[in-house]
């Protein structure tokens, strides 16, 4: 996210804009939490994790008294276009404002480590997220070939399996179990047990946190019963998947997705997300850039199949 603040701020001072980072997203935006941004603000954060501009929720902004402060604190700093960043939840919050007050002009960014969004194929942190996960992973692996183990690791992604799938197969993972699929465990068993059948000594199980068991934990429960002889141990990655610096991709696509947004703001737009579709600029209406609409890719699934034999 810093490294797409750096690329909006930057944008809009080229092109003679005045800027303020508006601080907590739309809390921020009801309590005049508004901060000038020159192009010194922005030094130094292309490398850093988190955002400089703090993030939060914000029930207040979805009422009718918490919009009305949001867009007199606007009006009373001359703003007329923002840049928001975030996923679903901020389009959403940003499409119900633009209905009411259609003067200020909204473009969005999809930021989110859970590459769930219709209309990009990719969104800010998910490509750090997934190198993250594999880093540990490739730790991890150490000990399970060492110790001759099974390892379920539990990686985020509460309605989304795109962290586990792509993690999964980068690792080299025997199985990976998302939210969007029924984990069959006779299937699960049945494999374990052909790997050592073939002499695999240890297994990697990349697990969601949405998976429908209830995570890996639950999933380890299960399976201790069926497979007795197997050494099994549980690894939840957590919040290190949301921090730390970016990779060179996601800072690439921070920079095009800041310069795409300020550029399209001036060209008059508004009420869209600025999204990569093969390698283009794609944007789509805040209305359909939801979660959840995106099939997962089967295909990698399948490829993964192929390669843990
Ligand atoms: O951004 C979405 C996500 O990464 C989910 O995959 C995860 O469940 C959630 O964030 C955790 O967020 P929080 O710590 O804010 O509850």
């Amino acid at each position: 996210m810093n490294a797409c603040i750096r690329a909006v701020v930057r944008t809009a001072l080229v092109n003679k804009l005045r800027v303020y980072g508006i601080m907590r997203g739309y809390q921020g935006m009801i309590e005049d939490d508004f901060k000038p941004l020159t192009s010194r603000s922005v030094s130094n954060i292309i490398q850093r994790g988190g955002t400089i501009l703090k993030a939060a929720r914000s029930a207040d902004f979805m009422t009718p008294q918490g919009m009305e402060k949001a867009y007199k604190n606007l009006k009373s700093h001359q703003i007329d276009g923002i840049v928001a960043i975030g996923g679903d939840g901020t389009f959403k919050g940003a499409a119900a404002f633009c209905s009411q007050y259609p003067d200020i002009r909204f473009m969005g960014i999809p930021g989110t480590i859970d590459n769930d969004l219709t209309g990009t194929d990719y969104t800010l942190g998910f490509d750090t997220a997934v190198n993250t996960v594999i880093e540990s992973v490739d730790k991890i692996r150490d000990t399970a070939a060492s110790h001759d183990r099974c390892f379920l690791i539990e990686v985020m992604g509460r309605d989304s399996g795109c962290i586990a799938l792509w993690s999964g197969l980068a690792g080299g993972a025997e199985e990976i179990l998302l939210p969007e699929k029924m984990t069959d465990f006779d299937a699960l068993v049945r494999q374990l047990e052909e790997g050592k059948s073939t002499n695999k000594t240890s297994s990697i199980i990349i697990v969601a946190e949405g998976e429908k068991n209830g995570g890996a934990t639950e999933v380890a429960t299960k399976l201790k019963e069926r497979l007795v002889h197997y050494d099994t141990k549980v690894t939840v990655l957590g919040h290190v998947q949301r921090g730390g610096s970016p990779t060179a991709f996601d800072r690439i696509l921070a920079a095009k997705f800041g310069v795409w947004a300020v550029e399209e703001l001036l060209r008059g737009n508004q009420g869209q997300m600025v999204g990569i579709r093969k390698g283009e600029k794609h944007l789509t209406p805040f209305g359909q850039a939801s979660r959840d609409q995106e099939p997962l890719d089967l295909e990698l699934l399948r490829i993964n199949r192929i390669l843990a034999t």
